[in-house]
């Protein structure tokens, strides 16, 4: 059966987690929401600030996504009428991306009565993306775990542990993927392999028994994070002292510039944290915005919208110009 308006809410993610690079991604209780209906004529349309400049045309990315799903299915419907809202910065290392892929692949395939398995959606996320980590997460939600050897994704989800609360740092500039991807070296030592699988494997074993404690010890990194620091004044800093203000452990989201901090929510002393933050960057000259945020237990999730359902624009700011 055909349903012909559904409406999509789907979380950012953060990825990586410090040494677990393509490996492990935790959704967070950030989300976009994306409306989706097969119409006459193709049309976007962007609610409040975050999406302004956002392609508007066929060469949109949830466009081009949907019509993915569409090819795959075996179904052509070219004419969409698309409505987003998101509170996910973009290039900031929380998964914008991911979570549109993710938003356009649920809506296309619920418009065509789930046709896809949760499966088939991973997959073709996965390859989109290049990293299962960001689509991983903000599809099935909670924290995963996963590989691409790049033909298929296979993954494990953690019920992340009640006291788990995020910090994050959003530097007010943006920094695309692929540049903090071109900066890391194409080999790397046999010894820093080792530091990387022996921490990333703790970290997981510390996240999925709730030792939370061991969360300090584990998240460091070997791979990525010291060949990006010269793109985000600070982040050493961050990275070495975190701990002493009280965080549980430190990383780079994904591929930053957004710091990210675990925090025990028993832990009262939130200012510290929040203080050693925004002085860090403050000496940097970089302006940040601070959130606390906490682990998404679910993942996207998709409803069926009626003649009578409050369009986008209504629930959020109004709608803007692209
Ligand atoms: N694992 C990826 C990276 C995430 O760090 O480059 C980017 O979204």
């Amino acid at each position: 059966m055909i349903k012909h308006k559904v409406r999509v809410k789907v979380p950012a993610s953060t990825a990586n987690l410090g040494p677990g690079f393509d490996a492990l991604g935790m959704a967070l209780n950030l989300h976009a929401w994306i409306d989706m209906e097969i119409a006459e004529e193709t049309s976007f349309h962007w609610v409040g600030e975050q999406l302004k400049g956002i392609p508007v045309d066929k060469s949109n990315l949830i466009y081009q996504v949907a019509q993915m799903v569409f090819d795959y299915a075996g179904v052509s419907h070219p004419e969409l009428r698309i409505t987003m809202y998101s509170e996910i910065p973009l290039t900031r290392g929380l998964g914008s991306s991911a979570s549109a892929i993710i938003g356009a692949l649920a809506g296309a395939n619920a418009l065509i009565g789930g046709k896809l398995s949760q499966d088939e959606l991973f997959q073709i996320a996965t390859k989109l993306e290049k990293h299962p980590d960001n689509v991983g997460a903000s599809l099935f939600g909670g924290i995963v775990v996963a590989f691409w050897d790049g033909s298929r994704a296979e993954y494990i989800r953690l019920e992340p542990d009640v006291h788990l609360e995020v910090l994050v740092a959003i530097p007010s500039f943006q920094l695309s993927t692929e540049k903090a991807r071109n900066v890391l070296p194409q080999q790397i030592t046999l010894q820093d392999a080792v530091y990387n699988l022996s921490h990333s494997s703790l970290l997981v074993a510390a996240l999925s028994t709730g030792n939370l404690g061991m969360i300090k010890h584990a998240m460091k990194d070997r791979l990525h994070q010291q060949y990006r620091a010269a793109l985000i004044p600070g982040m050493l800093e961050i990275l070495e002292r975190a701990t002493d203000h009280g965080a549980l452990g430190a990383a780079l989201s994904g591929a930053g510039p957004t710091m990210l901090a675990l925090f025990d929510s028993r832990n009262e002393n939130k200012a510290e944290l929040e203080n050693f933050l925004k002085q860090t960057f403050m000496k940097e000259s970089i302006e940040i915005e601070l959130l606390w945020l906490k682990p998404s237990l679910e993942g996207v999730s998709v409803t069926n919208l009626t003649e009578s359902s409050p369009e986008l624009q209504d629930l959020f700011k109004g709608e803007v110009k692209a």
